[in-house]
């Protein structure tokens, strides 16, 4: 065998089912993918071979059995399916990769492991349980809670239901292999082991439609569990389950279930091959009485540290005044294995400011609009001492907290002092979005150090980064950045502080190529596809928001039409073909359902509570020619997932639909001199960006949006629908100067205007504060809505110009377009795509640009460099003719093109 040394190729960042070694998955056929590198110019695999295998438990620990060896063979994609026997339940699977490079050489083999979950409902045999509510009643509602303060009551509709605690004593008799904890909630629950908690998940099990699915989570315990006594335990809030969620008030159990269950099944094997179970069942206990008295995620947390439980969750605690649990009669049904990475903590942020306002009250400022919550060390205070904290995104003109954007939200977390020298609280169950935490009650003076800003989100790793000469523009990056990871709060939400932070469809189907650059998001976004699907109405028609609470009604024009979208565009970045396969019926039957009551093509009926382009800007797109233009894009999308999945005959059954559409549309709403009806900027950006208009008309549409633009003196009319289109059409069509000009635009309206006013994230609404108004209506004006954000994609695809051809899936066929322009004179940017790294750093030095581009093995790419003078390009210093691993193509003008396979070209062209 040849020395791994003597090959450059080599496979990382190895994932199975899109996750770095997923704990507890559930695919039968999972799927496994990795990416290549080299840097060597023109490398590729020429032949790869996984191998799989299973790690048997027992006295023979740690044998790896084979199960399935793929074979040599051509895997361009860089993934396949597991192709073995059926896997077996927990049972952890080895897995490599090695590739021949171009001179046959083996790389080294690269290894990574899964473990499976439970793959058949009949293995669980843990009970849900909970609080027997017969058994006492309600624990009693704070009665030191300050109302008035925070004015929860009011909105709760229902006496406040304290956290439960729940626990179960064991013993393991004999010398313990290894230990995995299942488990999951109705509600959110922490799991603790002998007191120490469990895995560094938040807000677990995540939302879900929990009539279909709920997620359970898999931990390792081996470390915790120990031979002889032992205690497991679990504290539960109510979560999205039982808490509140949306907008306005809500009745007990109105979503999902009146009240928080778990369920836990505990497996210990023996290294005698031997394994015992504990599970969830009538032989756990359960307090009320612990220190977490209430948690809501909109409401905020209640902790009574004189309450603690010392030891609670520890062996020996003296459980006997604990009330026996109630176990209820759910199945096992609903249960899934986890889908994606929980939502984690993944930075601390410390006070920039800290003003005194009152005696015992401050007021700090973390410096970022953020999402998460406080972790406070409390100093001196006595017992009964409370601290209130109360969370805001912006100031009001007295330098107090604007809260009323907020609306039923209170967003407040009280903690009542044990009267320890020194006591750390930080919420449990809850979250805010804020930049500003009010700390009143507090003991002693506030000191920077005693306040940290815990981040929170959805933990979907960084994937991509663009960076520019210009500070506006890496401003207005950072707010998208910022804003992306404080919505991704287990679905994707429309904003994290007021009461409502719901999935809603159209924030999501627009930002999506954007937080695709950003962020390794197939995971988290193939999960949230099965809500969706599984939130349909009976007659076909994606919801506005999954999960589907609170608005139940046939999702709107832009909206319903992400479930086709979506599925589309995991596919196409990261080739996701078993999403797109499992959306597809529910893509045909969307589009059927508005054919059927539209039979004019013309979308008027069943358009839900249509939002038209929402938050544009003092101009009203006809909305039937917004929903016509979805109607016809979403057609054409069905019509090329159909062909991706080799369905020919409903590829060609839905390209003539949508061509049909098209002519409607044309026929309705476009006038012969390229006049869309409405004249508004968003309607020639859905009839360009998603191809409605006769070749001939194109140019005269592109000069009416450009002067539509230019009359409004560079700036914007778009909402969200508009808004992401906008400066990649303009672009598209010649008209990048205008891009760009938009891009540094900072009066109203403008992502730059808010930067000037000093956001930190995107807003909801380009007038959320003006000069003009203050503060637009608190009704609806968060400052953390990621929507408004979608030019992301632009700057990545454009402004740095990393992008793929249209007909290319996981960026095999890369395309590297910059287009400079305005005031940048250089960007640059990483991406890792599926196929492996992508960068495409330029600088404008006088008369000169240069540009160097990275090419991971196994892509080609088309580079587009542009220059005045084609001929005189360089790469590494020789004329492009004489260069050898590439390929010149016929260019256009104003641009050199040129072909290659992977590697490092440093071009140099005059401008
Ligand atoms: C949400 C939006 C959503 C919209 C529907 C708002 O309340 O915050 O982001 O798309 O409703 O019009």
């Amino acid at each position: 065998m040849t020395p791994a040394s003597e090959t450059e190729l080599s496979a990382y960042a190895l994932r199975c089912e899109y996750r770095t070694c997923p704990l507890g998955i559930d695919a039968p056929r999972p799927r496994l993918s990795w990416r290549t590198q080299s840097s060597a110019r023109g490398d590729h695999p020429t032949s790869s071979r996984v191998i799989v295998t299973a790690q048997s438990l027992g006295p023979a620990a740690h044998t790896e059995l084979p199960v399935w060896d793929s074979g040599w063979a051509d895997i361009p994609d860089n993934s396949l399916l597991y192709g073995g026997g059926p896997l077996n339940s927990s049972t952890r699977y080895g897995w490599s990769i090695q590739m021949r490079d171009r001179q046959r050489r083996l790389t080294a083999s690269c290894s990574s492991w899964f473990e499976t979950g439970l793959l058949h409902s009949d293995e669980w045999t843990a009970r849900w349980i909970g609080w027997e509510p017969e058994a006492t009643p309600p624990v009693d509602p704070p009665g030191d809670w300050d109302l008035a303060t925070t004015g929860l009551l009011g909105h709760l509709n229902r006496r406040l239901p304290s956290c439960t605690y729940l626990v179960k004593s064991f013993v393991v008799e004999a010398p313990i292999l290894r230990a995995r904890l299942y488990i999951s909630a109705h509600g959110l629950y922490q799991a603790f082991i002998n007191g120490h908690r469990i895995g560094d998940g938040e807000l677990t099990p995540g939302w879900t439609n929990y009539r279909s699915r709920v997620q359970y989570q898999v931990y390792d315990v081996t470390a915790e569990v120990v031979q002889g006594d032992n205690v497991v335990a679990a504290v539960l809030g109510d979560g999205w389950y039982c808490g509140r969620v949306g907008p306005g008030g809500r009745r007990l159990g109105e979503h999902y279930g009146s009240r928080h269950e778990l369920i836990a099944q505990l497996r210990v094997d023996h290294v005698s091959g031997a394994a015992t179970t504990i599970v969830s069942d009538n032989e756990w206990v359960a307090s009320r009485s612990g220190p977490l008295r209430f948690s809501d995620l909109l409401a905020g947390e209640y902790f009574d540290a004189t309450r603690l439980l010392g030891g609670w969750a520890q062996a020996n605690y003296d459980h006997s005044g604990w009330t026996p649990v109630a176990v209820s009669d759910i199945g096992h049904e609903t249960l899934v294995a986890t889908g994606d990475e929980p939502v984690r903590a993944t930075e601390f942020l410390r006070p920039v400011r800290i003003t005194q306002v009152a005696p015992g009250r401050f007021i700090a400022d973390l410096g970022q609009n953020m999402v998460g919550r406080v972790r406070l060390t409390v100093h001196g205070a006595n017992a009964g001492d409370r601290v209130v904290l109360r969370h805001a995104e912006m100031l009001d003109q007295d330098g107090c907290l604007y809260t009323e954007n907020l609306r039923t939200a209170a967003a407040t977390d009280i903690y009542v002092a044990a009267g320890h020298p020194v006591e750390i609280y930080e919420p449990q169950f809850t979250f805010h979005g804020f930049r500003f935490v009010e700390v009143a009650g507090y003991p002693q003076e506030l000191r920077p150090e005693d306040l940290v800003g815990v981040v929170m989100h959805s933990d979907t790793p960084r994937t991509g980064e663009v960076t520019t000469s210009d500070d506006l523009v890496n401003q207005l990056l950072s707010n998208i950045w910022w804003g992306q990871r404080g919505n991704f709060v287990s679905v994707p939400t429309d904003c994290p502080q007021r009461d409502e932070r719901l999935g809603w469809l159209a924030d999501a189907q627009v930002f999506f190529p954007t937080a695709s650059f950003n962020a390794d998001v197939a995971a988290f976004f193939r999960r949230w596809m099965r809500d969706v699907v599984d939130d349909r109405l009976p007659s076909g028609a994606f919801p506005d928001v999954a999960p589907r609470v609170v608005f139940e009604r046939e999702g709107a024009p832009g909206w319903g039409d992400a479930g086709v979208i979506i599925p589309w565009q995991l596919f196409q970045i990261y080739r996701d073909r078993e999403t797109l396969s499992y959306c597809f019926p529910a893509m045909v039957g969307w589009i059927e359902h508005i054919w059927r009551h539209n039979p004019s093509l013309i979308w008027v009926n069943r358009v839900g509570n249509h939002y038209g382009d929402w938050l544009q800007v003092d101009v009203e797109t006809p909305r039937d020619v917004i929903a016509t233009a979805y109607f016809a894009h979403s057609t054409y999308l069905v019509a090329r997932a159909a062909e991706a999945l080799g369905r020919r005959e409903e590829a060609d059954r839905f390209t003539m639909l949508a061509d049909n559409i098209r002519a409607r549309y044309i026929e309705e709403f476009v006038a012969t001199d390229g006049a869309v009806l409405g004249d508004t900027q968003t309607g020639y950006l859905l009839s360009l960006a998603f191809g409605l208009l006769p070749d001939a008309l194109v140019s005269a549409a592109v000069d009416r949006l450009a002067s539509n633009i230019a009359s409004r003196g560079n700036r914007l009319s778009t909402g969200f629908l508009g808004v992401a289109l906008l400066c990649p059409v303009l672009t598209d069509h010649g008209r990048a100067d205008l891009a760009y000009a938009l891009l540094h635009q900072t009066e109203y309206p403008s992502w730059g205007y808010a930067i000037r006013r000093g956001a930190t994230t995107i807003w909801e609404r380009w007038d959320g504060w003006t000069e003009a108004s203050g503060f637009q209506s608190p009704a609806m004006n968060s400052f953390n809505h990621y929507a408004l954000g979608s030019i992301g994609e632009w700057l990545f695809r454009c402004v740095a110009g990393i992008d793929q051809d249209t007909e290319s899936a996981g960026y095999r066929r890369v395309l590297i377009r910059p287009v400079p322009g305005g005031k940048v004179t250089w960007a640059k940017a990483w991406f890792e795509s599926e196929q492996g790294r992508i960068e495409s750093a330029w600088q404008l030095r006088g008369e000169l640009l240069g540009l160097t581009v990275r090419i991971p093995p196994g892509a080609m790419a088309r580079i587009c460099v542009p220059t005045s003078a084609p001929d005189a390009v360089l790469e590494s210093g020789r004329p492009v003719t004489e260069a050898e691993d590439l390929t010149v193509c016929e260019s256009p003008p104003g641009m050199f093109v040129c072909e290659v396979s992977s590697g490092v070209f440093s071009f140099q062209a005059p401008r």
